[in-house]
């Protein structure tokens, strides 16, 4: 019955922020740079923990940016002290495996997975946990110096339960994955470059304009291109090398389908910059 009436309020809680579009822990600008929209976590006193309405409220968000003609990249932040410290674990600490298994919380984090637009993580401060594993979901990630990566949940006796195991092995190599999961050791944003995690560190001060900057670069080549290979590179993490290959191969021919190839192409013979329109 317990499990029932949480279950039941917790439907009741998604029900309400889809019919009032209410944002209360995210911030969305739509245009912070040309065809650049900027999401912001926004539960600074809990470190951006991440409750299960901030997440509804994030995909709900990344969907509709998705749709957004006028959106063409994506950058995801939190503040400077935290990205996100993790999963709420308060709203944990009482569940049972049976709550949560019906309550189904990744579920919602298995949809922001498949935004089809590109998403920088602008990194400061604390990424643990569900935190480092929303970070890897997206695309690539710019750090400030100041940044911090980590799986601690086997300090509070469980496991990454939002992709933790496979992504963070996936993008630091096994030993390193296993040192960092199995004691819940930090990752400075430096060692964090070293491994491949990220794709820059620089301070502080800029971590969020170069992340902004760097969507703005993508943003401006063609949309249609962009996706397709953000489609291809995804697909190397779940396939055998034969089955990627012909995958990037579709690809590639499908860009042919696009008024973008034939505008970048001709640009390059004419020597002036390509105007695309996503068509
Ligand atoms: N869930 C809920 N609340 C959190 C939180 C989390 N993951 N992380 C921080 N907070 C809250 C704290 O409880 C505290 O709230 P109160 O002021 O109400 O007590 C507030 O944020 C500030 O935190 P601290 O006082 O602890 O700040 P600090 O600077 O001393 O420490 C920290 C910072 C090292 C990040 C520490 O807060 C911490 O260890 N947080 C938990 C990290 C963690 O274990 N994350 C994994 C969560 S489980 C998970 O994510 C599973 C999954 O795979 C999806």
């Amino acid at each position: 019955m317990k499990g029932f009436l949480f279950i039941h309020n917790y439907y009741h809680s998604i029900s309400f922020v889809q019919t009032h579009q209410s944002m209360e822990f995210i911030k969305v600008t739509e245009q912070k740079e040309p065809f650049v929209a900027l999401v912001e976590l926004n539960r600074p006193k809990e470190l951006n923990a991440l409750n299960r309405q901030l997440m509804v409220e994030l995909l709900e968000a990344l969907q509709a940016l998705d749709k957004n003609e006028q959106v063409r990249a994506i950058v995801l932040t939190g503040n400077e002290q935290a990205f996100a410290a993790g999963a709420d674990i308060k709203q944990m600490a009482d569940q049972s495996a049976i709550d949560m298994l019906m309550v189904d919380q990744f579920s919602t984090w298995d949809m922001i997975r498949k935004t089809k637009k590109p998403i920088v993580a602008a990194v400061s401060g604390f990424a643990l946990g569900g935190g480092c594993e929303l970070s890897m979901m997206c695309d690539t990630i710019i750090a400030s110096e100041t940044a911090k990566f980590g799986q601690p949940e086997i300090k509070i006796g469980t496991i990454p339960g939002a992709g933790g195991t496979q992504r963070l092995t996936k993008a630091v190599g096994k030993a390193k994955a296993m040192e960092l999961i199995l004691t819940g050791r930090f990752l400075s944003a430096q060692e964090a470059l070293f491994y491949g995690l990220v794709c820059k560190v620089v301070p502080v001060e800029v971590y969020l304009q170069e992340a902004l900057t760097l969507a703005k670069e993508i943003a401006q080549m063609s949309p249609i291109a962009v996706q397709l290979a953000k489609e291809a590179i995804n697909r190397s993490f779940e396939t055998q090398l034969d089955e990627g290959l012909a995958f990037e191969r579709k690809n590639f021919y499908l860009t042919f389908a696009s008024a973008d190839q034939k505008e970048g192409m001709k640009a390059f013979v004419e020597k002036r910059k390509p105007h695309y329109t996503g068509k």
